[in-house]
């Protein structure tokens, strides 16, 4: 079976509450199927005032289910106000997106402080998921997996066609000489066996279709169902 990896991607959505009763029924949904995802590394994406929470659910739990970041501050430790440190964040987590299309579009996210975050992250020991939005814009060379995501197809509930999803994902792999690569945009339980089937694949980044625990327990459940 081929390793997957599917990353949800919360953005800036929930409460503690929320979040609580998020992983209560997903935990729900594990045990009543007796779900496991021997080839799916399961990670979600939370606001930073999710991790904590989360992360003792999760634990105390077992699920199967890595956390993340969706941001890092370029600098290190220090008076950065408002910023939250890559340190800070491998305390709680194993992950974090850095260059999200809403990141650069809202945020004015260069390449160049991008690059200022991975070096912080990978200097912290956290794992890299580096969006980027066609085959022409750079991933740096120290990112673990990146993620295509056409910003037309992010929220819009028109994903992009599988076969092209491949094809840039392919020049990626090439051009950046980077190994794992997800595709990200409106993907869904419908559709995300068409994208994972695809060899060049190497799994999804879901951002909708995660706020729901039953619609991202059946993702994962379709996703496994692939050879
Ligand atoms: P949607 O799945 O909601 O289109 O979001 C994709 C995304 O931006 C994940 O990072």
């Amino acid at each position: 079976m081929k390793p997957l990896l599917i990353a949800g991607n919360w953005k800036s959505n929930k409460g503690i509450a929320e979040a609580k009763e998020w992983v209560r029924q997903f935990n729900a949904k594990c045990q009543m199927l007796n779900a496991k995802w021997d080839h799916i590394t399961v990670v979600l994406c939370v606001p930073f005032t999710l991790v904590y929470p989360l992360k003792r659910e999760i634990s105390q739990l077992r699920l199967p289910v890595q956390l993340g970041a969706q941001d890092v501050s370029p600098f290190g430790e220090g008076a950065y106000t408002g910023e939250v440190s890559a340190t800070q964040i491998k305390e709680l987590a194993d992950w974090v997106i850095i260059g999200h299309s809403e990141r650069r579009k809202y945020f004015g996210e260069t390449d160049e402080v991008l690059m200022q975050k991975v070096a912080q992250a990978k200097a912290a020991g956290l794992k890299i998921i580096f969006c980027v939005p066609d085959d022409k814009t750079p991933i740096p060379a120290d990112v673990d997996v990146a993620a295509y995501e056409p910003v037309w197809a992010i929220g819009t509930g028109y994903a992009d066609t599988p076969e092209n999803a491949a094809t840039v994902i392919a020049t990626l792999k090439q051009k950046f000489s980077i190994r794992q690569v997800l595709y990200g945009g409106s993907v869904t339980a419908e559709n995300v066996v068409s994208f994972v089937a695809q060899p060049a694949i190497d799994g999804v980044l879901p951002g909708g279709a995660s706020l729901d625990a039953a619609k991202f327990f059946d993702l994962l459940t379709a996703a496994q169902s692939i050879p």
